[in-house]
């Protein structure tokens, strides 16, 4: 698993698809650039977003807000107060860890050895290996399973009751040491906000404390009235927004997974108070059937419904993927209740209502929210497209089989040979296809290593030009996945690539 996890980065690297930010300066940690084809294949997975949840959806919108909001914005939203991380340093490292990561890690180290046991049983007991009951029997399993259990619930009691002494002390009982240097000498945990502060205005005196926005969210609940006005929208009805939201994450080493800077894609869902149950049902199956129409296989996802609530929700759920390093958090559905707008009434002093003709009266909208990260989406999609594949004549091919609506680039047109007319006819098909496509001319190396790059690029179409086009009009073009060639009439190629690539 870390194996493919490395594999992934680093063909997302050779390929043009992600660098590290900064890379000629040994990079910038948790942050990261898009390259030629992962801007392309980003742009695709949020136009098929917006497609989805603007475009065929009559009842909503999409706005685009700053990133700069006035500060108050984030006290009433509750950043300022509640959007912390317990942090702890190692005073010989110097180096600064989550410290509920650090007791989850412990945890799950555990949770390794749980799985080794059991491991280990199986091949003892054979076929009449019961994992269920081995589980629920076993003295040490028990023991582990106890440990676990007692650690986590100590550590959620200690951060919800923010007695970060006991956090301190319960990293000190367990004896965890930094995990690179294996020192155990750590300071105070103390809380840290996630928020990067920046100002606004030239002179000191004058300038403003600012926050760059968290979560692209507020902004959709501040311009909630003008929106409602201006499109005369009657709830329900949905505001959707695509943007950059800013964290100072600690936990780096994830690749795109966590990153300081990415890209959010939310939607708020403005319902009336009491009809929030149905809501959160229809939008954890409408959101979890837009991940499932991608193809990516429906065991890669599962949900995860929340016990412990944000300081906003009154029920939450996860779509989790199967990332390389195993199930982890996609896209949250939150129900928010009229927390946001509530508090936004009270720190500005203006009301956000909606008057509904129906009942005659005015009230506080409540919202379901559907909230995912476009860079987590991006690799999702490109982590699980990846795959090696053994060939019948004993060769391995690697083949990013991503979705073709997502591909960055959707044909490949290639000459068979660099003479004989061949690229003047490749180049006219280019000129043609391009109008509608993302397509490419490639004519350096033989054919097959040309497949072979194509296939490693995610392009779905390699489309080849030889003697035979010029007495018939004809090409041959190649599926990625299947690998099979057809013959088919230079015209033809518009209709055939539109028919897999359009959705
Ligand atoms: N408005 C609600 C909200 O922001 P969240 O669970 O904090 O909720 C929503 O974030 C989604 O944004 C997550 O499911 C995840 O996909 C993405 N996300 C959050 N933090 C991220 C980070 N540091 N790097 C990349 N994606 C992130």
């Amino acid at each position: 698993q870390d194996d493919k996890f490395k594999k992934v980065i680093s063909h997302a690297k050779e390929y043009g698809y992600v660098f590290q930010s900064s890379e000629i300066y040994d990079g910038l940690s948790a942050v990261y650039d898009y390259a030629q084809n992962g801007a392309e294949l980003k742009k695709n997975i949020r136009d098929y977003w917006w497609k989805a949840m603007v475009q065929m959806n009559e009842n909503i919108v999409g706005i685009d807000a700053a990133i700069f909001m006035h500060p108050t914005t984030w006290k009433a939203s509750g950043h300022v107060d509640a959007f912390n991380d317990p942090l702890i340093d190692n005073k010989d490292s110097k180096k600064r860890y989550r410290a509920d990561v650090l007791i989850e890690d412990y945890c799950a180290k555990i949770e390794a050895k749980i799985d080794k046991e059991v491991a280990k049983a199986a091949k003892r007991f054979g076929d009449a290996f019961n994992k269920e009951e081995f589980l629920s029997t076993n003295g040490r399993v028990l023991g582990y399973q106890e440990k676990i259990n007692s650690t986590l619930s100590r550590m959620a009691k200690s951060l919800e009751n923010e007695d970060l002494d006991d956090v301190k002390a319960l990293i000190e009982e367990l004896e965890i040491a930094d995990p690179l240097t294996g020192s155990k000498n750590w300071t105070d945990v103390k809380q840290f906000n996630l928020m990067f502060g920046t100002k606004l205005g030239a002179s000191a005196d004058s300038a403003m404390d600012l926050y760059l926005r968290p979560e692209t969210a507020q902004g959709i609940f501040v311009n909630f009235l003008n929106v409602q006005k201006t499109s005369r929208l009657k709830i329900p009805f949905g505001i959707a927004q695509t943007g950059k939201a800013f964290r100072n994450e600690i936990v780096a080493r994830q690749f795109i997974f966590r990153m300081r800077e990415f890209e959010q894609m939310e939607m708020q869902f403005f319902i009336k108070p009491g009809t929030q149950k149905e809501w959160y049902k229809h939008w954890k199956e409408a959101r979890l059937k837009w991940h499932l129409s991608l193809g990516m296989g429906e065991d890669n996802y599962r949900f995860h419904d929340h016990e412990k609530l944000a300081h906003y929700a009154d029920a939450a759920a996860d779509i989790e993927f199967k990332f390389p390093f195993g199930f982890k958090e996609l896209e949250g559905i939150h129900s928010r209740t009229d927390f946001d707008l509530k508090a936004h009434e009270e720190y500005s002093g203006k009301k956000l209502q909606y008057f509904d003709h129906e009942d005659n009266a005015s009230y506080t909208p409540y919202v379901l929210e559907t909230s995912i990260g476009l860079d987590r989406m991006f690799l999702a999609v490109f982590s699980n497209s990846l795959q090696e594949e053994e060939l019948e004549n004993g060769t391995t091919r690697t083949v990013l089989k991503l979705p073709s609506v997502l591909a960055p680039v959707k044909a490949a047109i290639l000459p068979l040979i660099k003479r004989d007319g061949l690229p003047e006819v490749a180049r006219e098909i280019v000129d043609e296809l391009k109008w509608d496509f993302n397509v490419i001319y490639d004519e350096k190396d033989a054919v097959g290593r040309r497949y072979r790059r194509q296939d490693a690029n995610g392009t779905p179409f390699c489309i080849t030009v030889d003697h035979d086009t010029l007495e018939d009009n004809t090409v041959t073009i190649r599926h990625r996945d299947s690998m099979e060639q057809q013959r088919v009439k230079i015209e033809d190629l518009r209709a055939i690539i539109k028919q897999e690539v359009d959705v």
